[in-house]
């Protein structure tokens, strides 16, 4: 081996090792657990981390490769290793010790297969549930104003359809009995507030430089593949990829920054305009970041932005908000402690001034909500 080589699983095992902590902290369900030993399986079984270690640095290679397992073990169904996943509605199989072994076996077996899907795809994870984050900051708009929602980075488009959902904030509830989904976070801190009703949504339009088309099972099945092997995230994703498949969206291939004026400007002047970034801005460089924040005092409109993204630079030493807010000192205490959703949000009036704050904390995954 190399020392580059070297270099490189010994970075990618420390990556690997991360995740799994990010999964295993001492009040973490039991479903969680056959996450935390895949990423701990990759770090520290040669097979997986060699694997790992052949994709390039910028495509995150430990989440790349357990997105990659998953989707053939999808396609072959081994047995025993296909039983260890959840499905939607299977509720989460027993992890046992013939996970490991099953899992390096298979991945031994399929090297080459693994290795032509990592190089083929990109690690895309969509979390609906990120829209409970995104509901609660809306209470702080006037319910009786429609809104026009722009989804910066929509990716698949499930945060498009944030009013087709149910969400349930510790018994109190907003949105219909019969929504094909409920997102309920673990509440912490304050209660965090629900809107008096759920927003009226005039007009919808999502942006992405690289949109998910759900209809085309391919693209349906690399997304699941991407969604961590915990039942409750399976299910999620499984009900929302339903809605937004019986809801057409629009969604535009575009850039956040150099299409936001006329994404902007093909919106509805009567509704509120309301752009909702969730995990998108942090990974805009910091030129981007700025160009971005000018363009909402040159809308010539009443703006406001929902961010919900960590703090950057991205990991444990991020410090500044995406939307230039003050940070408080808890969501400074919570990024060191593992990857955190900070929620903001930033009004621009048209006359160019602002106001904004940081209002709470969130898992990015949905698991809590935590309100400041
Ligand atoms: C981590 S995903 C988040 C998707 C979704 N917002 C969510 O929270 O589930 C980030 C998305 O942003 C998109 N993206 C990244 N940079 C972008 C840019 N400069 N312009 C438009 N989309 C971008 C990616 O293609 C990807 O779909």
């Amino acid at each position: 081996m190399t020392s580059l080589e070297a270099q490189a699983r010994a970075r990618v095992r420390e990556q690997a090792l991360g995740i799994a902590a990010g999964w295993s902290p001492p009040d973490a369900p039991p479903e969680w657990a056959l996450t935390a030993e895949s990423f701990r399986a990759i770090a520290t079984e040669p097979d997986l981390l060699a694997l790992a270690a052949d994709i390039p640095a910028d495509r995150l290679p430990p989440l790349l490769l357990s997105a990659a397992i998953r989707h053939l073990v999808a396609r072959h169904a081994p047995a025993p290793l296909a039983g260890y996943y959840p499905t939607p509605g299977s509720g989460q199989p027993t992890l046992d010790e013939g996970y490991r072994p099953a899992l390096v076996a298979f991945a031994r077996e399929h090297a080459g297969e693994l290795g032509q899907l990592c190089a083929e795809h990109r690690y895309q994870m969509n979390e609906v549930a990120r829209s409970a984050d995104v509901l609660a900051a809306l209470s702080r708009l006037d319910p009786a104003e429609p809104i026009a929602l722009v989804d910066l980075g929509t990716g698949a488009g499930l945060g498009l359809h944030l009013d087709r959902y149910r969400y349930d904030f510790a018994g109190r509830t907003l949105g219909d009995g019969d929504a094909a989904l409920t997102i309920a976070p673990e509440l912490r801190g304050r209660p965090a507030p629900l809107p008096a009703r759920m927003p009226e949504i005039a007009a919808r339009v999502g942006v992405d430089v690289e949109p998910l088309d759900l209809d085309d099972h391919r693209v349906l099945a690399w997304l699941a593949a991407c969604i961590p092997p915990e039942t409750t995230a399976v299910d999620r994703f499984a009900a929302a990829s339903t809605v937004a498949r019986e809801h057409p969206a629009t969604t535009a291939r575009a850039d956040v920054v150099d299409g936001l004026l006329d994404l902007c400007a093909g919106m509805p002047r009567d509704a509120r305009l309301v752009l909702v970034d969730t995990y998108v801005h942090v990974f805009l460089s910091g030129d981007e970041r700025a160009r971005f924040r000018r363009q909402l005092a040159a809308l010539g409109r009443d703006v406001e932005w929902i961010s919900v993204d960590p703090l950057v630079p991205l990991g444990g030493e991020g410090t500044e908000s995406t939307q230039y807010l003050p940070v408080p000192p808890r969501a400074l205490e919570a990024t060191r402690q593992g990857v955190t959703g900070v929620i903001g949000h930033l009004s621009v009036g048209r006359d160019g001034t602002s106001d904004g704050e940081v209002l709470g904390l969130a898992h990015p995954g949905g698991a809590w909500l935590e309100w400041l």
